[in-house]
């Protein structure tokens, strides 16, 4: 195997029983065409349908990298393994068309992707690289609720981009990890005050289903804003 056919993911962390992958979008063509081969009839048909080089790239690398890791921690061939979809598009994972207990989630930004491998599902991942040009207090004023809209109008300069990114993310990875998608607005609910204000980890409850609690953590770094979501068992269900 060429240097470039290495694989283009490795581990980045591990939280709370969660393994996070890190995963290299860069183009190569390669890399791609390996990526490509692992993939299913249904995933080529969706990669053909994307308009972008760019988005073709991003869903053939990342989803090649998911279907390994998967395959590695479920020990079955990547021909057994296919995917299903929730109501709102979040894929969970089926062997020989049964459904398997696990949770994953998948985000990609630019050249940069992450995938969250745990062993229940419930939990959502994002990651943003931080463009500085986009008008973030006009976009900041349709997606964050009045607190946030607060905090972002009275931050300047980098410290700005940086709120709007490390709020953004933490949104994302709430609504991804309940599976709802963009059908959920994210100016419905307001990250944890104390996490707007710069604590990394805490809890939350959506105002609309209040009976399940989240934890969230800000896994964001200098090259990039990310956060995790996973939902927290109940109390009453002993598990
Ligand atoms: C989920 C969503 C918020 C992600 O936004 P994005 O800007 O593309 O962000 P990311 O790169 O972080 O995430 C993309 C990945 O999230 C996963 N995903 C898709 N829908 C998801 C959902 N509802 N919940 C959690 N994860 C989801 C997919 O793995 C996707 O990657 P892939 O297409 O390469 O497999 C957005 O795509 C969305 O709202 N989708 C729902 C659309 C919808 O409601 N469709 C209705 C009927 S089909």
């Amino acid at each position: 195997m060429t240097k470039s056919t290495n694989p283009w993911w490795s581990p980045w962390r591990e939280v709370d029983g969660a393994t996070i992958l890190h995963v290299d979008l860069s183009p190569d063509a390669e890399r791609e065409a390996r990526a490509l081969s692992l993939l299913d009839d249904d995933e080529e048909a969706r990669w053909r349908r994307f308009l972008s080089e760019r988005a073709r790239r991003e869903y053939a690398l990342c989803r090649a990298a998911l279907r390994v890791s998967l395959c590695d921690r479920l020990g079955c061939e990547d021909r057994a393994l296919s995917f299903g979809y929730g109501e709102h598009g979040k894929p969970f994972a089926r062997i020989n068309g049964a459904c398997v207990e696990i949770g994953f989630n998948v985000s990609h930004s630019g050249r940069l992707g992450l995938i969250v491998i745990a062993a229940h599902d419930g939990i959502g991942v994002d990651v943003e690289e931080r463009v500085a040009q986009r008008d973030l207090e006009g976009i900041g004023s349709l997606v964050y609720g009045p607190a946030e809209r607060q905090l972002l109008a009275a931050a300047a300069g980098r410290e700005k981009v940086h709120l709007f990114y490390r709020l953004w993310s933490m949104k994302e990875a709430l609504i991804k990890a309940i599976g709802a998608g963009f059908s959920l607005s994210p100016s419905r609910f307001e990250i944890p005050e104390a996490m707007q204000r710069g604590d990394r980890t805490g809890s939350f409850r959506f105002p609309h289903a209040p009976e399940s609690e989240w934890r969230l953590l800000d896994l964001g770094e200098p090259r990039f804003a990310a956060a995790l979501a996973y939902r927290l068992p109940s109390q009453s269900s002993g598990s």
